[in-house]
């Protein structure tokens, strides 16, 4: 484990973290993966600091790991239910922000269904953030993760070919991806229908884009597939759930187009039988997909380890 510094008080985008952040980052979750193995999986690192989740969306695995994560490191660990809480009520995020920092957290984890809140609210407040994914706009531990779980399965990320399929248009996911992908040296292709791949994506990112499956997929070392996000969607982007499986779901027929090692991830939650194939996701050798959750709690403390560094030097 690095005992590099954040130069960040917040972690609120890849788009803000350099090569070698990214680096020291998975170094550090490399070591919290051996940690949590161990039946005694508990350090004191973080002993005495408070960590509240602030979740404005509904989660399991992101929500999850990062309360294992603060209580594996030691800290004391809120979880702020937003379906009881002022917001309910009429409270801004503001005010909501200022209230939690008046109970002097030392970590604030947000997910928001805005791009750009957790941004607006780590200015009111005096400690770190972590954005547990805005909107569409995102994600960052999700993308630390995967490239955890690439570098682990395949023992580097640089000169990979990757191609992240399905609702890039509203997949904060994906955006981090791209982000942390091209900036550790791995070639990036994007591979959805029109409707779902904003234009301009190519020359905005470097990446390649491609609305046909088995053309995206041809010679790809790790299929990264994403949920259709129907949430997100006002209108119609597909035309029905079955014509998009048909053309765009994950089966071992269009994955033949790719690697024969090809890796399989998904960040979950899937819909099986809309963008992949249930038989596919399960197959222990080619699928990644319970290795990135796995890797999701290493990662997250890794962030909070990097993130309190500072506030524990002070206190020393
Ligand atoms: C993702 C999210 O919430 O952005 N899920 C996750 O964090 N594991 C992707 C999704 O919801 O499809």
């Amino acid at each position: 484990m690095t005992a590099a510094r954040s130069p960040h008080r917040h972690l609120l985008g890849i788009a803000s973290l350099g090569r070698e952040e990214i680096e020291a980052l998975l170094e550090a979750a490399d070591g919290f993966v051996e940690l949590n193995r161990r039946s005694d999986k508990k350090l004191a690192l973080l002993r005495g600091l408070t960590q509240i989740n602030l979740f404005f969306e509904s989660s399991t695995r992101t929500r999850t790991s990062f309360e294992l994560a603060g209580k594996r490191l030691g800290a004391d660990v809120v979880n702020m239910s937003v379906g009881v809480s002022a917001i309910k009520k009429g409270e801004t995020l503001i005010d909501t922000a200022m209230t939690l920092n008046a109970m002097h957290p030392d970590i604030l984890v947000v997910r928001h269904h805005d791009s750009g809140a957790v941004a607006l609210l780590a200015r009111h407040v005096r400690c770190a953030v972590i954005n547990a994914g805005d909107g569409t706009h995102e994600h960052p531990t999700q993308a630390l993760l995967d490239a955890l779980t690439i570098r682990r399965r395949r023992g580097r990320i640089a000169g990979l070919l990757v191609a992240i399929c399905g609702d890039i248009a509203h997949s904060r996911v994906a955006r981090s991806n791209i982000l942390l992908l091209t900036r550790l040296g791995a070639r990036v292709r994007l591979v959805a229908p029109p409707t779902l791949l904003p234009a301009g994506m190519d020359r905005q990112y470097g990446v390649e884009t491609f609305h046909d499956m088995r053309a995206g997929l041809e010679g790809a070392d790790i299929v990264m597939m994403l949920r259709l996000q129907s949430e997100r969607m006002q209108g119609s982007f597909v035309p029905s759930l079955r014509e998009y499986f048909h053309f765009f779901g994950l089966t071992w027929e269009k994955l033949a187009a790719a690697r024969p090692d090809a890796l399989i991830m998904h960040p979950g939650p899937m819909n099986r039988g809309v963008e992949i194939d249930g038989v596919v996701a399960d197959d222990i050798d080619r699928s990644a997909i319970l290795d990135q959750v796995e890797m999701g709690v290493a990662v997250r403390m890794a962030c909070l380890d990097f993130l309190t560094r500072d506030l524990r030097a002070a206190a020393a």
